[in-house]
């Protein structure tokens, strides 16, 4: 019979194909199927991805429907996919703090990376469970939304199912993976763990990300168009991924590869080769371009930098200013105002007589006493503070006629005499912001609010941004702390007393020095210059986190006594924001005076960053500008705060929290 014969040599031919394609499946990842449904038995795929790319840890991306009420904001969808809010909200382009609607999808990026056994890949969160009510099932599909399974689940905790109490903290592997060297070699560099919603197709998936339905395919090992709705399917993706897209086609289709391409007249496999081969050329050549103007790029680079000391006038000798910056605290008796020093100095400072100053402070009278060695002075009405100073400190009067920013604060002029330098500062009307945060405290007198203080974060943080990046060669204050943040009379923030400070050179790797001298304020220095002193920007982002805690709790950096039961600001916030009760943790960690007007969203987004910069290591900081673009959006959406409108949230919020 012809027909028979027809169907059979269709039917080998397809085998046949089916028999190529198979190498190209092979190594990447089992499509779940529907088996995270069945908790009873254990089948190998719902453990986990196994650990078979090239990288034992990389980048990948989650994906999670917004659940309001619980799980509709970055901060409480990275609490709990241990992830970040500030990345979450740059993948997704949303602010780092509102709402985020019902069901949509949002991308989350994680470090995926092989576990313990090195048998799968997963990213581990740590959940705890809030109801009797709860399973190991409804876990991994309600809450986590099938990012993880019952299985998986069961594997890595020790808890029988049916002994599940509440408060019991699980580890929650979530399922991620990194790219094979197939999916490498085919240009794929991050995989993403997508949620499929009711109705969609692998196509209408590969489509929200310009990838094309047969890579989506090979990626899980499927050979057929059968997937479940609320199961996880990997979308293998060239670039970091931007928002979802919700337009199905993708905006400019990326070369397919070959077995991608079945065209619809049916002579695909030879016509798509040999579009392979020219897309393949295209790439080569496109690549032999890339790498011409980078090389040229990156000659005509190094010319630039090696120039550039050369070409910049450096006005002070820097090496001098540092040294002397970092040794003057120890140089008491033998002072010397380098004659460099004063020449620049005089440039720009008024030099005051002694006289002068002595006129202007009542003779330094005990009226006129601001603080320690700091006074008040009256200079034909107009009042600045003066500031003596033992030994040489041309040093800070340097560095601060180098630097210029409204919220530093400005030297106007300096006196040498008998061996103290007399340093005229701009006045601060409103103190140091130590008096306002933890002196005040019983007195019932007026303290700070919740936008003073964001703004007296954001104002710090932009000093810092400017010393560690706009500055030439590049600042670090080395002494940051509540007492040295002044307010004025609008009370915006002036970082001063920069005695301390330092230039890092500007060579190659300048961001790092070591010094055998370690000074400083206790509770601000991190552990590395602590231990080994290390100094780096990393410095003040730590310090910065500091200030943050203290704005937050109006805590000390140092609580307890001198020697014994010493409690470091800095490590109280990890207990405050890990684990269980985060919200009611939070709440008692604020401080009392600020009476619950405040966003709490908005101070819990503070408390992580603040909690990111005082990371023991400071590789686990985030950079400067990091810092401060956190917290100018904090910042902003503090501007659109109404206070009237926190009653009635915080009393609702109270209300959640006792039903769980
Ligand atoms: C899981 O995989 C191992 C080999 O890796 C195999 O021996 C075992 O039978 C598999 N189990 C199931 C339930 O498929
Ligand atoms: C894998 O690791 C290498 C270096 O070890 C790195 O250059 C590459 O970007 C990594 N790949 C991925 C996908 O993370
Ligand atoms: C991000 O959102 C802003 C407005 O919310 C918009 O102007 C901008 O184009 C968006 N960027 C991307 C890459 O979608
Ligand atoms: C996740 O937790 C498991 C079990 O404790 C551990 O073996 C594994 O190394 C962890 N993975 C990471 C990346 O921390
Ligand atoms: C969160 O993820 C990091 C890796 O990104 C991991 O080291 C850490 O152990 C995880 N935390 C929890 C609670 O599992
Ligand atoms: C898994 O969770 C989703 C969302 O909560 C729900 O719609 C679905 O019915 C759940 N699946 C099962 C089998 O309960």
């Amino acid at each position: 019979m012809d027909e028979n014969k027809v169907v059979s040599a269709t039917l080998f031919l397809l085998l046949l194909l089916f028999c190529f394609r198979i190498p190209q499946a092979q190594s990447q990842q089992p499509y779940v199927n529907n088996k995270q449904l069945d908790c009873e038995n254990n089948y190998n795929v719902t453990d986990g991805y196994v650990c078979n790319g090239v990288n034992k840890s990389c980048l990948s991306y989650l994906t999670f429907k917004s659940a309001p009420p619980k799980y509709n904001t970055p901060p409480s969808i990275a609490f709990l996919l241990n992830s970040t809010a500030s990345l979450i909200a740059e993948a997704n382009n949303i602010s780092d703090v509102d709402p985020i609607p019902a069901d949509k999808l949002v991308i989350v990026p994680v470090t995926c990376s092989c576990s313990g056994n090195g048998k799968y890949y997963q990213h581990n969160a740590s959940y705890s469970l809030k109801s009797k009510d709860e399973t190991y099932f409804s876990v991994a599909n309600n809450t986590y939304e099938a990012l993880t399974t019952c299985q998986a689940l069961m594997a890595q905790n020790p808890y029988d199912m049916r002994k599940l109490v509440v408060g019991l903290d699980l580890l929650v592997p979530l399922r991620c993976a990194c790219p094979t060297s197939k999916q490498m070699a085919a240009g794929f560099n991050y995989l993403l763990s997508y949620l499929v919603s009711e109705g969609e197709s692998i196509e209408e998936i590969g489509g929200k990300f310009g990838v094309d339905e047969q890579s989506v395919k090979d990626a899980n090992e499927l050979t057929s168009d059968l997937i479940f709705y609320f199961t996880n399917i990997m979308v293998p993706l060239r670039n970091q991924p931007s928002k979802i897209q919700n337009a199905v086609p993708p905006p400019s289709p990326p070369p397919p590869p070959p077995a991608a391409v079945v065209s619809p007249s049916g002579d695909g496999d030879s016509s798509s080769s040999k579009k392979w081969v020219i897309v393949g050329v295209a790439v080569g050549a496109a690549l032999l371009v890339l790498i011409g103007v980078l090389v040229l790029f990156f000659c005509f680079y190094r010319r630039r930098r090696s120039e550039l000391p050369v070409a910049t006038p450096v006005l002070v000798s820097d090496t001098g200013a540092t040294k002397k910056s970092s040794d003057f605290a120890n140089t008491t008796d033998s002072w010397s105002l380098s004659s460099e020093g004063v020449r620049y100095a005089i440039d720009s400072l008024t030099v005051y007589k002694f006289e002068e100053l002595q006129n202007a402070t009542n003779s330094f009278s005990e009226s006129n006493k601001i603080k320690g060695s700091v006074y008040t002075a009256s200079f034909k009405g107009d009042t600045a503070a003066v500031k003596i100073l033992k030994g040489d400190v041309s040093g800070e009067i340097n560095i601060l006629k180098r630097i210029n920013h409204t919220n530093i604060i400005r030297l106007s002029g300096f006196c040498v005499y008998k061996g103290n330098t007399y340093l005229v500062y701009e006045f601060a009307e409103n103190g140091s912001l130590d008096n306002w945060l933890h002196s005040n405290k019983y007195e019932n007198s007026t303290t700070l609010n919740w936008k003073q203080r964001v703004q007296i974060a954001y104002d710090v943080a932009d000093v810092l941004n400017y010393l560690h990046n706009y500055t030439n060669p590049i600042h670090i204050h080395k002494n940051l702390n509540c007492g040295n943040v002044l307010l004025d009379s609008n009370f915006r923030a002036k970082v001063s007393n920069f005695g301390l400070a330092r230039a890092m050179g500007n060579e190659e790797e300048g961001e790092f020095q070591l010094t055998r001298h370690v000074i400083g304020t206790k509770g601000y220095m991190p552990p590395e210059y602590l231990e080994n002193g290390v100094i780096t920007p990393k410095m003040d982002v730590f310090a910065l986190g500091v200030v943050i805690l203290e704005l937050l709790s109006g805590r000390e950096a140092i609580a307890g006594d001198k020697n014994e039961n010493e409690q470091l600001l800095s490590a109280s916030v990890v207990e405050v924001l890990l684990g269980d009760n985060v919200r009611e943790k939070l709440r008692a960690f604020m401080d009392p005076t600020l009476r619950n007007e405040y966003p709490f969203d908005l101070a819990y987004s503070m408390a992580q960053i603040a909690k990111r910069c005082v990371a023991r290591d400071l590789n686990s900081r985030p950079v400067t500008a990091d810092v401060f673009i956190t917290l100018s959006k904090i910042h902003s959406s503090t501007l659109d705060w109404d206070p009237s409108d926190e009653y009635e949230r915080s009393g609702f919020v109270s209300q959640a929290s006792m039903e769980r």
